[in-house]
C-alpha cells in the first residue's frame, strides 16, 4: 500500500490541484492532502477555511477517487508528518520553469531530512499550466471572472473575504 501526501498551503484550492490529486492517485494507493502554513506566505483562508474548500473540491471526484483521499492539517516539518502517516513520496506539481529552482531546494532539503521518502513531480496539465491560487485571489479581488480555476464555493467565500 503506497501512501502519498500532497502537501500545499491551498489558499485557496484550484483546478489545477484537483488535476494533480486525481493523476497522483494512478501512482498511489491512498493520498493525504496536507495543508499548512508556508513561513514565507500570508494566507487569506484558516486552515479550517481551506480544509472545508478542499473537502468540497474532492466530493465530485468518482467514488473509487473520493475513497483513497484524506484531509489532513499539520504543522512542523512535513518529512516528519509524512513519516508520522507512513508515507513513502511527496506528490508536488510543477507549472512552469520558474517552479523549478523553489522545488529544487525544497526537495533537497526534504531528502537530506529523511532520505526514505521520494518526491515525485507532476507537470501540470497545459490548461492549468498558468493557474496559482495567488493569481486567483488578485484577480477575483479585481473584479476578474476566476470561475473556470476555481469552484463556486471558492469564489463565494473569496467574495465574503472581499466584503470584510
Ligand atoms: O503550496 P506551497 O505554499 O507551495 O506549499 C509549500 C509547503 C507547504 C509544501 C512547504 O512550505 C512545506 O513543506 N512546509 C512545511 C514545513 C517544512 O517542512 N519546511 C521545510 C521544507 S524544505
Amino acid at each position: 500500500m503506497k501512501i502519498g501526501i500532497y502537501p500545499g498551503t491551498f489558499d485557496p484550492i484550484t483546478y489545477g490541484h484537483i488535476d494533480i490529486i486525481k493523476r497522483s492517485l494512478k501512482i498511489v494507493d491512498s493520498l493525504i492532502i496536507s495543508i499548512t502554513n508556508n513561513v514565507s506566505k500570508k494566507s487569506l483562508f484558516t486552515i479550517d477555511e481551506r480544509i472545508k474548500l478542499i473537502n468540497d473540491g474532492i466530493l465530485n471526484l468518482d467514488k473509487e477517487l473520493y475513497e483513497k483521499i484524506n484531509v489532513k492539517s499539520f504543522e512542523g516539518l512535513l518529512t516528519n508528518f509524512a513519516s508520522e502517516n507512513n508515507a513513502s513520496c511527496i506528490i508536488r506539481g510543477l507549472r512552469a520553469v520558474s517552479d523549478f529552482e523553489y522545488e529544487f531546494q525544497m526537495t533537497g532539503m526534504n531528502y537530506h531530512l529523511n532520505s526514505k521518502i521520494e518526491t515525485i513531480f507532476l507537470m501540470s496539465s497545459e490548461k492549468n499550466s498558468f493557474i496559482s491560487s495567488n493569481l486567483v485571489k488578485e484577480v477575483h479581488k479585481l473584479g476578474g471572472d476566476v470561475s473556470k480555476f476555481v469552484s463556486d464555493l471558492v469564489i463565494n467565500e473569496l467574495n465574503k473575504k472581499n466584503l470584510m
